[in-house]
């Protein structure tokens, strides 16, 4: 297909995104965020409209940390839209320990088009991003997960037919989930209220951060440590209690850690007190008996593996929209 008439182009290329758009979803304007959700509409019912804007492109796909559903669907929209993924395998070695951030983006910016990339530092990330004329994706980092967020606001769009207006609420750890999270309904015009134990709060940079996002969107995010603010909630969101790379986070030990997380469980009695109709989410890999139990998480009202697939159909928008 000609992409000059190609119709999906034409609304992918008007977003307008750059490379440094992707590192998180508070880069994003309110109308980029809502295009991209409504492009992905069309994409997830025939994502061979986008045709194949990676033609001959080739993207870099970093992975300091483990992944089931960012590394396959990645790897299959990469494919889908005509590119190629190379795999860099860190056997363990941290972004910046081998060679600098900056170095490694000055390399690959010569070898390929893009780059996807799972870190532990949102820092380190930005370094490379800097030093790499291509576009970055952030595929999670400490702080952030841009394209969670994005898949996320994509599935309450589907379920509900809008994000506008909508109250969700957020229970568990204040972690990088939560954060893109902030940021989506802050720019989509949702209320969030993020219900984590004391001392689990999401951090105070994203909290205000997020303050300017709301003046742009018209969101609005609260933070609670009580489970009963989930009332009347069209969603209940959860994730794990202990993030990859952060066992240690404010609890050295982990049963006080359970201890403290444990009025924060989502079970069939928590669900009850938010809306006739709401639904379950978790970004997964859920930990069954631990944050969530069985009951919700195989329960009509659990939307999690509609989650996982839409990171497809996102991803896929997100990437035609890069090249288009
Ligand atoms: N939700 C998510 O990012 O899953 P993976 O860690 O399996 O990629
Ligand atoms: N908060 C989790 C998300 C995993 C997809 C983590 O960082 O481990």
């Amino acid at each position: 297909m000609n992409p000059l008439t190609n119709p999906t182009h034409s609304a992918l290329a008007s977003l307008g995104l750059r490379g440094a758009d992707l590192l998180t979803l508070g880069s994003l304007t309110p109308e980029q965020l809502l295009g991209l959700l409504n492009a992905t509409r069309t994409l997830k019912a025939d994502w061979r409209s986008a045709g194949k804007p990676l033609a001959d492109k080739h993207v870099a796909m970093i992975f300091e940390k483990p992944s089931l559903r960012t590394r396959v669907s990645f790897e299959v929209a990469v494919n889908r839209l005509g590119g190629s993924a190379v795999s860099l395998d860190t056997g363990g070695t941290r972004l910046g320990e081998r060679e600098s951030a900056f170095d490694q983006g000055k390399n690959l910016e010569r070898m390929v088009d893009a780059i996807v990339a799972r870190v532990y530092s949102q820092a380190e990330l930005e370094t490379l991003a800097l030093a790499a004329r291509i576009p970055v994706v952030n595929a999670l980092s400490d702080w952030h997960h841009p394209c969670q967020g994005l898949a996320d606001c994509f599935t309450l769009l589907e379920r509900f037919g809008h994000v506008k207006g909508l109250s969700i609420a957020y229970i568990g750890d204040g972690n990088n989930v939560s954060h893109s999270l902030m940021e989506g309904a802050a720019l989509l015009g949702a209320e969030l209220r993020v219900i984590t134990p004391p001392r689990c709060e999401p951090l105070p940079e994203i909290v205000t951060s997020t303050k300017a996002l709301e003046a742009k969107g018209g969101g609005r995010v609260t933070l609670s440590h009580d489970p009963a603010q989930v009332a009347g909630c069209a969603a209940i969101y959860t994730d794990t209690w202990t993030s990859m790379g952060q066992r240690e986070r404010v609890f050295q030990d982990a049963d006080a850690r359970r201890r403290a997380f444990e009025p924060y469980k989502v079970d069939a009695k928590l669900m009850a007190r938010a809306r006739a109709d709401a639904i379950f989410m978790h970004c997964l890999p859920a930990h069954r008996g631990v944050e969530v139990t069985d009951e919700v998480m195989d329960s009509p009202a659990s939307v999690v593996f509609t989650q996982a697939e839409n990171r497809l159909h996102v991803q896929t928008t997100l990437l035609a929209a890069l090249f288009s």
